[in-house]
């Protein structure tokens, strides 16, 4: 470790034995996470992750929720800036531009492939907030680093960040590169407490056969999320898109040739 490495792990071992994760369910995904609500910073960062299995799954579901008027947020699955997977989001055009990144140092950090992330249909990004909620495979190992130190069961310290007001240099690419965050907080997760024997059902009522993907080979995922006011009623939904669910208000009819399938009660789909 160097010198500000140490100094910054005695600041995150502090202060994470002040915050620690709670559950909390998502309203209108019923999806239940594991996670923190912060204050100060109004952030929302939470995780779930499937039962436990020999060999370990390599997944899990990040929620994480901040105001739309941030420049910028940011979680990091290790805990620390240096050595850990990154995940960095923020909004533009009503979608939401989230990737994943890596660094060894207190630098600007690089896109990382690997990860793959896919945003469930509950991410919207509104006038007042960003919610994106994302399944993560191949993410609970990375360079130099892995949640509970490879035990799933074990203690896992999360980092979330923020840039209140600068954004990123270029918001439609993901991989832009950013200036320092404003602020950054940590919470402790108990990996014991974080298995959940409904994660199947989540993943289906999310990831779900989803649209071709222009960019599913990047790291990139983007969503277009049901905009309420755009719906005009009587227009009908395009091509995998949403039809109905709870709390669903957009159209609930499908294009020719699309048919209207519920995938649970909170997602129905548009499929050929
Ligand atoms: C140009 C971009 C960035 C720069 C220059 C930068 C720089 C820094 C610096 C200098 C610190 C130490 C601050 C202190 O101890 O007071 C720090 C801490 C931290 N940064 Fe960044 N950062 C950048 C982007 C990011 C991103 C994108 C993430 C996560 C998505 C992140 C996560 C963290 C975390 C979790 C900490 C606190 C824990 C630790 O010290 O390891 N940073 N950053
Ligand atoms: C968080 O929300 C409170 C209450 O709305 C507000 O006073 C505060 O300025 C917000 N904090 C940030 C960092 O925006
Ligand atoms: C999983 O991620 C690592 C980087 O963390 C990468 O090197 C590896 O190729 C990825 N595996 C797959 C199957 O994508
Ligand atoms: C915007 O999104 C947030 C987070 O999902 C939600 O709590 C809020 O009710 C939404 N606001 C509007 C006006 O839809
Ligand atoms: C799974 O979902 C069912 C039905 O919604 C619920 O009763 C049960 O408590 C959930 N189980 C867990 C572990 O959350």
């Amino acid at each position: 470790m160097t010198f500000s490495q140490i100094i910054g792990f005695l600041a995150l071992a502090g202060a994470a034995l002040a915050q620690t994760a709670s559950q909390f369910c998502d309203s209108s995904s019923g999806i239940c996470f594991q996670g923190y609500t912060d204050p100060t910073m109004n952030m929302t960062v939470g995780f779930v992750f499937p039962p436990v299995t020999t060999p370990p799954s390599d997944e899990y579901i990040v929620q994480i929720v901040a105001p739309a008027s941030y420049g910028w947020t940011g979680v990091s699955a290790g805990g620390t800036m240096a050595n850990s997977l990154l995940f960095t989001l923020w909004p533009y055009n009503d979608q939401i531009i989230l990737g994943t990144r890596w660094t060894s140092d207190y630098v600007l950090p690089d896109p990382y492939t690997g990860p793959k992330i896919t945003l469930l249909p509950d991410s919207t990004a509104n006038s007042t907030h960003i919610k994106a909620t994302f399944r993560c495979q191949n993410c609970t190992v990375w360079q130099d680093g892995s949640m509970g130190s490879g035990d799933l069961t074990a203690f896992q310290l999360i980092a979330y960040v923020a840039s209140y007001t600068t954004k990123v240099a270029d918001p439609s690419d993901v991989d832009s590169s950013m200036q320092e965050h404003d602020a950054f907080n940590f919470f402790g997760l108990d990996l014991s407490t974080v298995h959940d024997d409904n994660y199947s059902s989540y993943i289906s009522g999310g990831a779900a056969p989803s649209a071709p993907a222009p960019t599913s080979s990047s790291p990139t995922s983007t969503s277009a999320p049901p905009s309420t006011t755009s719906s005009a009623s009587g227009a009908s939904q395009t091509a995998f898109g949403q039809c109905g669910g709870t709390g669903w208000t957009g159209p609930i009819t499908c294009a020719s040739g699309y048919t209207c399938t519920k995938l649970n009660d909170y997602y129905s789909q548009c499929t050929p």
